[in-house]
């Protein structure tokens, strides 16, 4: 597996690549990687034959009050798992090698519509961020194929459709949320759980479950939100927000909608934790 920091050196691997008709997969990640990340590379993995992981904590995708600062940077360990999980190189560069010119005056990306409401609301110029860094990443690298976790649906819906506006030649691969054995999704985050909330946090994921069974027994959309709301709060969560969406636009939801979703973003003490179910509607 090769570890490149700087543009130039990453590109002549893949102009290589190119030549050798090999098909090319990217995971964008921030690094500090667990079986989500890995997932990832999995999936990457199937579908083609050189997968780059690019690991870059993107200031622009911070609010001000946010954990970019202490955000966990372990890039020797996750190398390590990288290589075990088949990755081919790993393309860790710095602030300035991507933003060379500074953040302020950069030309940005901003996906409107998909990226507002939900986290959008809650996390100003976050999805602006998240464009704008993997758009950079998609024209430095070229892949045919790139990879995001389900984990993150807003930010999934946000890539795809600027993927789609923006007519670029990557097909988008969604995957799964990867879980703990008691149900929680696997994040960078939970680490800075205390062992207490720790132990609640699973029950994020069950109040999820609870209301999906429960729109799925006929029960109507608006009595289970706030019925889940209560819950998560009686739990000790702060809920930023818990809503029912079109699982395909992420749009409200219409009479049509047979395919939701539920969506959930809430905090536990410091922590802001993020899940997602579906859910079928008859
Ligand atoms: P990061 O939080 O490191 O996540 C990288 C990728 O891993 C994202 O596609 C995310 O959805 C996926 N992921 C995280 N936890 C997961 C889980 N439990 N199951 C499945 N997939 C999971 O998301 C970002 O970084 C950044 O915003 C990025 C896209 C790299 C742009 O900076």
């Amino acid at each position: 597996m090769q570890r490149v920091h700087d543009i130039d050196n990453l590109q002549q691997t893949l102009t290589r690549a190119r030549l050798e008709q090999k098909r090319i997969a990217l995971v964008p990640t921030m690094g500090n990687l667990h079986q989500g990340h890995l997932d990832l590379v999995k999936a990457a993995r199937d579908e083609a034959d050189l997968v780059v992981t690019s690991i870059f904590v993107n200031p622009l995708q911070f609010g001000p009050s946010e954990d970019f600062d202490r955000y966990p940077r372990t890039l020797d360990s996750d190398c390590l798992k990288l290589m075990e999980a088949g990755c081919d190189v790993v393309f860790a560069p710095s602030v300035d090698t991507l933003y060379p010119n500074g953040q302020s005056g950069l030309t940005t990306v901003h996906v409107p519509g998909v990226s507002e409401g939900l986290c959008g609301a809650r996390r100003p110029g976050h999805f602006d961020g998240v464009a704008t860094v993997v758009s950079l990443l998609f024209h430095i690298v070229g892949p045919d194929v790139a990879c995001f976790g389900e984990k993150d649906y807003q930010q999934l819906a946000v890539i795809r459709k600027m993927v789609h506006d923006l007519h670029l030649p990557i097909v988008i691969k969604g995957v799964p949320i990867a879980r703990e054995p008691d149900g929680l999704a696997l994040s960078s985050r939970n680490q800075y759980l205390t062992p207490e909330q720790r132990e609640k946090a699973p029950r994020l994921a069950d109040t999820l479950k609870a209301i999906k069974e429960r729109l799925e027994n006929g029960r109507p959309t608006s009595e289970t939100i706030t019925w889940g709301l209560q819950q998560l709060t009686e739990l000790g969560f702060r809920p930023d927000y818990l809503e029912l969406r079109d699982a395909a636009t992420l749009s409200p939801l219409s009479e049509t909608t047979r395919s939701a979703i539920v969506l959930v973003a809430a905090h536990l003490g410091e922590t802001r934790l993020l899940d997602n179910l579906y859910v079928r509607l008859s």
